[in-house]
């Protein structure tokens, strides 16, 4: 998958300037993978390959989310109250009535999350200040990889390629849009960006 838009400089100037910000809000991001993980086996509990996939997932997006946790106490901080987040919420809407389309967007939109989480991981270490802290974020990314082509190989188990390439390429200029048109806040993706429905320009 390509991601179409790159994340610009200024998010991680914004993120190396407010890392303690950035990683309260990572560990919450980790939690929420979990959750999604989750979410999904429960939601298709008669799709074996996917219960199996997804149950592994949500154990390692938790142990993700301990890890991180570890160096918010580190470094003496605390988790805040869990806050929404504009581009996971708009992302989502894009998800189509019908339980199929439905179905494959879902898997294709946590696909896209999770690209984005693995490129953005992979700048903080690129360029972090502790050698400690770059290699964790560079073991975290390699992770976020595995879990994008994971989601992407659902769908191509639930669906013919063209129907998955198709929508992936419909996905992935939203998601661009949207990544290019959101303010460079000290998070993973956008929590305490205020939602708004015209976020993406058409
Ligand atoms: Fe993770
Ligand atoms: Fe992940």
């Amino acid at each position: 998958m390509r991601l179409i838009v790159p994340t610009s400089p200024l998010w991680l100037e914004t993120v190396l300037g407010d890392f303690d910000a950035f990683l309260v809000d990572h560990a919450a991001c980790e939690r929420k993978a979990s959750g999604t993980a989750m979410a999904f086996l429960s939601h298709y509990p008669d799709r074996p390959d996917l219960v199996a996939a997804c149950a592994e997932l949500a154990v390692e997006e938790l142990g993700h989310f301990r890890q991180v946790v570890g160096w918010v106490l580190r470094r003496g901080l605390t988790l805040p109250a869990d806050r929404r987040d504009a581009y996971v919420r708009r992302l989502t809407r894009e998800c189509r009535p019908g339980a199929a389309a439905y179905f494959l967007d879902r898997l294709l939109i946590a696909s896209i999350v999770e690209a984005r989480g693995c490129e953005r991981l992979a700048l903080v270490a690129s360029a972090h200040p502790d050698a400690e802290l770059r290699d964790f974020y560079r073991d975290l990314a390699r992770s976020e990889a595995r879990h994008q082509d994971l989601y992407a190989e659902l769908a191509g188990r639930y669906f013919p390629l063209g129907d998955v390439q198709s929508r992936l390429a419909e996905l992935l200029a939203v998601e661009g849009r949207l990544v290019a048109s959101l303010p460079a806040v000290p998070a993973l993706f956008s929590a305490g960006v205020e939602v708004v429905e015209e976020t993406v320009p058409s």
